[in-house]
């Protein structure tokens, strides 16, 4: 049983961040949730919820007095582009007593996770997932209106990892000891196609899905419709089209810092039907 802590979670409305603060509080301990929108974010009974923005540093240190644990995002504005500031929230934190700190690796190096790494009398501990399950819903639209997915690259292997998990090695991490100096690749425990997730969402909603899968240059014209900025679709891409090794890879993570399982497609897939069934 380890004692109650008091944690920030930056990133907290967000689809990671929400599931730190939902597996913190399963754990006991206090959260305080980071938002430059304290007006309209909902939280769970017992959050501490304070207004804050990672590219003004210098208004965070209310926020950081009397935590023991940080989570961060490298990221702050518009398409995630990567923060400046993460020297100075670093020096912030450690000027307040931050023992332990998880930031969620944002795909490539960033001022904010070479200062957390640099370590300096905190344990940081950097959260590498794969792929979001997530990521499923936006198939939800084309799943309601045409009963379709439509994508490229269908055969393309991915193991991908339930967001809560993310947030429960998170949780571990900022609680326990023994995560410090930790790089952790997170993953879901098995390795599906996208016609293996399309199954499984056809089979806990109840009905046939298509899948039509895209060339390269239609998927493009989708991505573009739908306005992904083009160093996005270039990303996309690369994952979809020439997957890493690391993000088709069950890595045992979870299981490992948790000492649970990790999710399956099917039990995310069961968690949100709502999302995939048309409503009345
Ligand atoms: N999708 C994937 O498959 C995948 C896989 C691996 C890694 N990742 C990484 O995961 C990250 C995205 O995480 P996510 O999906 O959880 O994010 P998200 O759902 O898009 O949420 C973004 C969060 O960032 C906060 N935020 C943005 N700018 C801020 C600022 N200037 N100050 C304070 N808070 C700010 C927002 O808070 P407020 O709006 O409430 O202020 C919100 O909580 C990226 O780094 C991405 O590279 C994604």
């Amino acid at each position: 049983m380890t004692q109650t802590q008091r944690i920030l979670v930056t990133g907290a409305t967000g689809t990671v961040g929400r599931q730190v603060v939902a597996e913190l509080l399963d754990r006991g301990h206090q959260v305080r949730a980071l938002t430059r929108d304290a007006a309209n974010a909902a939280f769970p009974a017992g959050v501490e919820v304070v207004q804050g923005d990672l590219t003004e540093p210098d208004g965070l240190a209310p926020a950081l007095k009397g935590i023991t644990g940080l989570h961060l995002i490298t990221f702050g504005g518009a398409a995630f582009s990567p923060l400046e500031t993460g020297p100075r929230i670093l020096e912030l934190a450690r000027a307040a007593g931050v023992r332990r700190v998880t930031v969620l690796h944002g795909g490539g190096p960033t001022p904010l996770e070479d200062a957390v790494r640099t370590g300096d009398g905190v344990d940081w501990t950097v959260l590498m997932p794969v792929e979001f399950m997530a990521n499923a819903l936006e198939w939800a639209d084309g799943i309601v209106t045409s009963g379709e997915v439509r994508e490229p690259f269908v055969d393309r292997l991915s193991a991908m990892v339930h967001e809560g998990d993310i947030g429960a090695v998170a949780a571990v991490s900022l609680t326990e000891e023994g995560h410090g100096g930790q790089e952790y690749v997170i993953t879901g425990p098995e390795v599906l196609t996208i016609g293996d997730k399309v199954k499984t969402i056809a089979s806990a909603v109840g009905r046939e899905i298509a899948l039509v899968e895209l060339t390269e240059e239609q998927a493009l014209a989708q991505w573009r419709t739908a306005g992904l900025p083009e160093d996005v679709i270039g990303f996309l891409l690369e994952a979809y089209g020439n997957t890493p090794e690391v993000g088709r890879t069950v890595s045992g993570t979870v299981e490992k810092v948790t000492g649970r399982p990790a999710r399956t497609f099917a039990q995310w897939a069961a968690e949100h039907t709502d999302a995939f069934t048309e409503r009345s």
